[in-house]
């Protein structure tokens, strides 16, 4: 046992997805969680930017003394090195290998889409973890650098107009490629899965990282032996001011809502 806190980290707002789905899966574990909405997104930047903010990120959560860190981030997850990971003093979960493993197990017609960042597309972390699970399969990816914007300044909601018509243009070329299956390939993109169920068709099955890497983290702790027994609370960082976080946030969580949000100065708190 292990009474820890888990530690998760994303961006911005795309990690609740994480947080909603390890509090459904692991009630009794404590959470603490660091948006990085001063510098938010990620996606466009450099992989060596990247790669600087994912470590300042970790480097504030293990000064919280977690018992592991998560990057909710599918753009972080494309970029960190296991040369550095590896090196972590607790173990590192990222989102990509659960999500390319459940589309593996979902796919009938072994025609997967991919969306996410331009960073996470370019790094081809999806397609490289499909082929070693399903050779045979054809991934359709597409990056959708406007939907980050779009769901930290809560363009939500199904049927919002503007969502609706940049996801109508994003997810054309899959939708002709018939793909059954469709990864969301960032964390934030949960948050508008609604939209994207209309656009691309209810029958196109959708994979939520965050919900797949929280089952995948309830084993890694279970065969660790890290599990703990709390009361499941949560507290959230942000680096840049908490109001639309937490409207946001609450709205996002709906019965998992709670838990005190501050505004942290990254150099002052490292
Ligand atoms: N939630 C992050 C991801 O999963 C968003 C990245 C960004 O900040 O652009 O990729």
């Amino acid at each position: 046992m292990d009474n820890r806190p888990i530690g998760v980290f994303d961006s911005g707002l795309g990690g609740l997805t994480a947080v909603r789905e390890l509090k459904r899966v692991l009630p009794q574990e404590n959470i603490i969680y660091f948006g990085d909405t001063g510098r938010v997104p990620y996606g466009g930047r450099s992989p060596s930017t990247i790669l600087q903010y994912a470590k300042e990120d970790i480097a504030f959560l293990l000064s919280k003394d977690v018992k592991c860190v998560m990057a909710a981030c599918g753009t972080v997850s494309s970029i960190l090195p296991t040369s550095f990971t590896d090196t972590l003093p607790v173990p590192f979960i990222g989102v990509v290998e659960a999500a390319a493993n459940a589309a593996a197990n979902a796919t009938c017609n072994r025609k997967i889409g991919v969306i996410g960042t331009a960073a996470t597309i370019r790094s081809k972390s999806y397609e490289q973890h499909l082929k070693h699970r399903l050779p045979d399969c054809q991934i359709f990816a597409r990056a959708c650098p406007m939907f980050v914007p779009l769901v930290e300044n809560g363009y939500l909601g199904k049927g919002n107009p503007i969502t609706t018509a940049i996801a109508k243009e994003y997810l054309i070329d899959l939708s002709n490629a018939e793909v059954d299956t469709l990864i969301l390939g960032c964390t934030h993109y949960p948050l508008i899965a609604d939209i994207i169920s209309e656009v691309i068709g209810s029958t196109v099955t959708l994979i939520d990282p965050g919900k797949e890497t929280a089952d995948a983290a309830l084993q890694i702790l279970k065969s660790q032996n890290l599990l703990a027994e709390n009361n499941g609370s949560a507290s959230y960082f942000v680096s840049d001011s908490v109001n639309s976080f937490r409207s946001i946030s609450n709205r996002f969580l709906e019965e998992y809502a709670g838990g005190e949000v501050a505004q942290i100065d990254l150099t002052q708190a490292l």
